[in-house]
């Protein structure tokens, strides 16, 4: 009699802490918890790890790391518990109560999907929240470093600049981006040019797959160590931590911006720097963005390309370089400022240039709804469609857009298309990330700038990427395809497949069925195995 009344106890305390906050449960709800009350054993773990609806802190731990606000809205589906696991022991269990009483296993690090798969989904789930899973250890003497999912690439970059401002780490540009998503699908910043991707940097990992296995990169395989670098996340398991390497960074680098708005013949400008700047050197990144401005003429507005770039070297060396090979941008002293790497991610991360503790804050910026969408280009766009690019940023949706346009070429340029699953490399002179935003007060009409943005990829069809039409999977886009809930079929998910991975979809789906055969882990884009067991029992 002992045992079951010992044993019993954690889940009463569960029971206490959901009469507390007045929640009405079903009965798998109550066998999840009850099994992970059983698991976790004493009440302040579970008072600091299990967050259901209506507890007082639930909508909370939910908004801290939504990111696009579209996914916020009273009619969203919500997870019917939050975990915030402390340990690696609170992780497996969560992912032994979901697997036992089928519930679907959301995991989240930043909370950046576009579409918001690691918080949102239409069936029963729960969130296995990674913000507990925050350390980093950065190794200067050895040029690595092991950072945990939940962290964020602030995170990173201000604790590898607290050791030294010669090394850096090859990421995103925003700050709040969350190293297990970015990681999983790529990840590409001011540094790829160079170094390549994220992904390209990772040399091992720390993974528990769907039996509950706590794997590295030497017992989880070259072919899974493969498909979790750029593969897509929420697919293969559950990544604890990954361990990166450094790349070196001068003391001094250089960023710069120009804006040429249509006046100033900024469509003729980005017209020729489609032909200069994939082959300028390595050491330098370049981004155009394109946005609605007002115009100098008063209560008039015009388009403007913003050319936003970084030398890894001083002003005199960035200056007499774009003087030889792209004059048409009249580069000039005043538009250049030499800093710190660590200064420069402020600067490309849209933060006041002041103190570098601004990147631990994970609301330092305002958070929007959105939609984005991605292509890749290899033929420069005729200038004519430039001018009709920039005319659709004149539209009303548009007052909050952006196209973003990284030159590639490069260490990009060297990289094999199947040396990681993120196959865009050599051929592509750039990408073209579109961005619509509006507040989350004009939720109600998201409609308007979705198809907005729908327009703009249908319009830029002639000048992009073909057969497959080419995307990025972090900037993950719903209407590219999407699998359904239970069985989806190798031809079903082809479609948005080939577009985010090309050939190497092929083996993505090898290695799925290797690992996790019975599709444990899945989301709207996630990998599928072949046929299923299950399927094929006629399920
Ligand atoms: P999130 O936690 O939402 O995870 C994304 C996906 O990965 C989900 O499917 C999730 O389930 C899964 N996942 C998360 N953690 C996992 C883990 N530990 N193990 C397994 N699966 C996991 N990209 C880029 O390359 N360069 C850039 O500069 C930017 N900048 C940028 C700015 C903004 C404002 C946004 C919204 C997005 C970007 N991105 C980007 C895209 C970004 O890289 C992409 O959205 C990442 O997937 C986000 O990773 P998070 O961990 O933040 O997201």
């Amino acid at each position: 009699m002992k045992f079951p009344q010992f044993s019993m106890l954690p889940f009463l305390m569960v029971v206490v802490m959901l009469s507390l906050s007045g929640t009405t449960l079903s009965h798998p709800h109550w066998d999840f918890l009850h099994c992970l009350s059983l698991r976790l054993a004493n009440y302040s773990t579970i008072s600091k790890v299990i967050y259901v609806q209506n507890n007082p802190s639930y909508s909370s731990v939910l908004n801290a790391s939504i990111h696009n606000t579209r996914f916020s809205t009273p009619a969203t589906p919500k997870p019917f518990a939050i975990i915030t696991p402390l340990k690696t022991s609170h992780v497996r269990s969560t992912l032994y109560c979901s697997k036992k009483h089928g519930f679907q296993l959301r995991i989240r690090s930043g909370g950046h999907d576009v579409e918001g798969l690691s918080y949102v989904s239409e069936v029963p789930f729960v969130i296995l929240d990674l913000l507990n899973f925050r350390a980093i250890k950065v190794d200067t003497k050895n040029e690595v470093a092991w950072v945990q999912s939940g962290a964020t690439l602030g995170e990173l970059y201000y604790a590898i600049a607290a050791k030294t401002n010669t090394l850096a780490f090859p990421a995103g540009m925003c700050h709040t981006v969350g190293a297990g998503g970015h990681f999983s699908g790529g990840g590409y910043g001011t540094l790829f040019r160079k170094y390549g991707l994220a992904a390209d940097n990772i040399i091992d990992a720390r993974m528990i797959d769907v039996n509950g296995r706590i794997l590295d990169r030497k017992s989880m395989g070259e072919d899974v160590f493969w498909a979790i670098r750029g593969g897509g996340g929420n697919t293969f398991g559950i990544v604890l931590a990954w361990k990166i390497k450094l790349v070196p960074v001068p003391a001094v680098v250089t960023v710069f911006t120009v804006n040429k708005n249509l006046e100033q013949n900024a469509t003729k400008i980005l017209h020729r720097w489609q032909y200069i700047a994939h082959k300028l050197p390595d050491d330098l990144f370049m981004n155009v963005w394109i946005t609605k401005v007002n115009s100098s003429q008063v209560g008039m507005k015009t388009v403007q390309a913003t050319f936003r770039g970084m030398l890894l070297g001083g002003v005199d060396e960035l200056i007499a370089l774009i003087q030889d090979k792209f004059p048409e941008l009249g580069l000039a002293e005043e538009n250049c400022n030499e800093m710190s790497w660590i200064e420069s991610v402020l600067y490309f991360g849209g933060l006041p240039l002041q103190s570098v503790d601004i990147l631990l804050d994970k609301n330092a910026l305002p958070t929007l709804s959105l939609k984005a969408k991605s292509d890749y280009v290899k033929e420069p766009i005729p200038e004519s469609g430039i001018e009709g690019l920039m005319s659709m940023f004149l539209e009303e949706e548009a007052d909050n857009a952006v196209a973003m346009i990284p030159a590639f070429g490069g260490k990009m340029d060297d990289i094999p298309e199947n040396e990681l699953p993120y196959p865009h490399r050599a051929g592509n002179l750039f990408e073209a990330t579109y961005i619509v935003q509006w507040t989350k007060e004009e939720n109600a009409e998201s409609g308007k700038y979705i198809s907005w943005s729908r327009r703009l990829y249908s319009y830029m069809t002639p000048y992009v990427s073909k057969s497959p039409r080419e995307a990025y999977v972090n900037y993950r886009d719903l209407d590219l395809g999407i699998n359904n809930n239970d069985y989806t079929s190798y031809e079903q998910a082809s479609i948005w497949g080939f577009k985010y991975f090309k050939n190497n979809f092929k083996r993505l789906v090898q290695v799925k069925t290797k690992v996790d055969p019975m599709n444990f882990f899945r989301n709207e884009q996630s990998i599928p195995p072949l046929l299923s067991p299950w399927k094929k029992k006629g399920n």
